[in-house]
């Protein structure tokens, strides 16, 4: 879809539909009070006699009205006033594309991102109403026959910014905007294929493809062997029973001024997740071709910040491999070797992600990075302790927290933090390996992440435990896109912020 910004009154828009926001208890926007006004008091008649109420999300759409120049107005309720925010804004925003894209209108005016958003500017307004439109219009259809055919797609939305000052600064956002949605339909296509496509040398591959795309990123994919000789031996256990050769995905991004210290991503990549030898009920179980969502959040995030030639230095660490049963399999009290040479009872074979990360995450040690980020579905219980809302923090470092924290506030991707303390590590005392790699049921999440702590002392270090808000079950079943918005928004905001190497 394309966007552009304008500036200019909406009864004077030659287009198929203006879009404006009426609030409820029938009070019109500013833009709908000059329509009002073009047609005579058409709009407050049409409200008067209770056809549009204001209720957030609802939408009218009028046909020739007079004194315009579009050929539609769709009014669309916003919700009290003094109420108008972030979700409110998103939901307005969703609710007049989705009835655009179903109807004849393959082109439109908005001029919902007038309206003011409590702590918001237009540049917030724009980016947002950019990648929730973009959202809204995502369709899946790769793997369908035939795909369905939508009549007149929206092709084309002009957003409109009070003033001709504002212009500047919403062409801006409607970069960022895209280039988050472009980040975000790329980790969705990932998450939504099968895994019988979604291999780990599918995302391998799909990670070089990137780097064509993009001269700014470098791939390089480390296979069985190259691991091996890494002594990645918590990787290479979860890959035992699987036919799938695993995959190691290294991306390189610098374009940063002065040489700075990279931020590094790593990414979880279990491109299925049977659970192994603990293996998983069948209920449900095609949901663990999800698991290989924080890796697709990272390829996402690689091309936004790509698309926008932003002035960082980032790596991506990507371990990608199969969790499955098989004569070969590593067995529940089997002990493997990691990369730091520490030792791990494997009491769990379902508790596999931590496996993986753990030896990316000392692999990281060699960037010397300035913060490193890990990305995972990693837990059933972060799902219970957060739903579907907010993805888990932890981390050694409170400022680190705080910062993505607040970048998931701003990108409506949010974030909330969980204790890290001592207290939480005895859990995984083992008898036989320097640590077990599960703790009981009792805070699954933070004793997960405890694991992975003892991998990442070297630097300052989060963990994103997105297993609750990667994908959507139900009728809208699939993957979200999320956490790329939080993680470009952290990213951008660090622009110029790290340390020199
Ligand atoms: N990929 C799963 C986490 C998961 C489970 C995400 C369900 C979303 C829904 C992970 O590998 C896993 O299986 N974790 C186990 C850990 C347990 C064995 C300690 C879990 O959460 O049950
Ligand atoms: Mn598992
Ligand atoms: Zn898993």
């Amino acid at each position: 879809m394309e966007f552009t910004i304008k500036s200019g009154s909406p009864e004077k828009q030659r287009s198929a539909c203006v879009v404006v926001g009426v609030f409820d208890n029938r009070k019109l926007s500013l833009s709908a009070e000059l329509i009002d006004r073009a047609s005579n008091g058409y709009i407050s008649e049409i409200i008067r006699r209770g056809d549009m109420e204001g209720k957030l999300g609802s939408t009218l759409l009028l046909h020739n009205v007079r004194g315009t120049l579009a050929d539609r107005v769709l009014l669309i309720g916003l919700g009290k006033e003094r109420d108008f925010r972030d979700k409110e804004f998103r939901t307005a925003v969703r609710s007049a594309v989705t009835l655009l894209n179903e109807t004849g209108s393959y082109e439109a005016v908005i001029y919902l991102t007038e309206e003011k958003v409590k702590r918001r500017e237009v540049a917030w307004r724009v980016e947002h109403a950019v990648i929730v439109a973009m959202d809204a219009v995502y369709r899946f259809e790769q793997m369908k026959s035939e795909p369905a055919e939508v009549r007149r797609p929206l092709r084309k939305l002009t957003l409109s910014v009070p003033q001709r000052s504002d212009l500047s600064d919403g062409e801006a956002a409607t970069a960022r905007g895209l280039a988050i949605a472009h980040g975000m339909d790329f980790a969705r296509d990932l998450g939504n294929l099968p895994g019988n496509v979604c291999t780990p040398s599918y995302l391998a591959d799909r990670a070089l493809e990137l780097a064509r795309e993009f001269p700014d990123i470098k791939a390089r994919i480390l296979e069985r062997k190259e691991i091996e000789d890494l002594g990645m031996g918590s990787f290479l256990s979860v890959t035992n029973g699987s036919e799938q050769p695993p995959r190691f995905i290294i991306l390189e991004y610098d374009r940063s001024v002065r040489k700075q210290r990279p931020f590094v991503l790593v990414g979880k990549g279990i491109t299925f997740d049977s659970g192994g030898i603990s293996i998983k009920p069948a209920t449900d179980m095609d949901q663990m071709k999800f698991d290989m969502c924080g890796a697709a959040s990272v390829l996402g995030v690689f091309r936004t910040i790509a698309e926008l030639k932003s002035k960082l230095n980032v790596v991506g660490l990507i371990a990608a491999c199969e969790n499955l049963p098989s004569g070969r399999a590593t067995k529940p009290g089997d002990i493997v070797k990691s990369m730091s040479g520490q030792t791990v009872e494997v009491l769990n074979t379902d508790a596999e992600g931590r496996l993986i990360l753990a030896d990316a995450l000392t692999y990281a040690e060699r960037y010397e990075p300035e913060a490193v980020v890990d990305v995972a579905t990693l837990t059933g219980a972060i799902v219970i302790a957060l739903g579907h809302v907010a993805c888990g923090v932890f981390s050694n470092s409170d400022a680190l927290a705080r910062a993505l924290v607040g970048a998931g506030d701003d990108a409506y991707d949010r974030a909330w933090q969980l204790p890290l303390w001592e207290d939480y590590q005895e859990g995984l005392n083992s008898n036989f390996a320097d640590f077990a790699n599960v703790a009981g049921r009792a805070g699954g999440s933070i004793t997960a992440a405890c694991f992975l702590s003892r991998f990442t002392k070297k630097y300052d270090w989060a963990h994103l435990d997105i297993a609750g808000i990667a994908w959507k079950d139900g009728k809208d079943k699939g993957a979200t896109g999320r956490p790329v918005p939080l993680l470009a928004t952290w990213l951008l905001s660090q622009e110029g912020n790290a340390a020199p190497q």
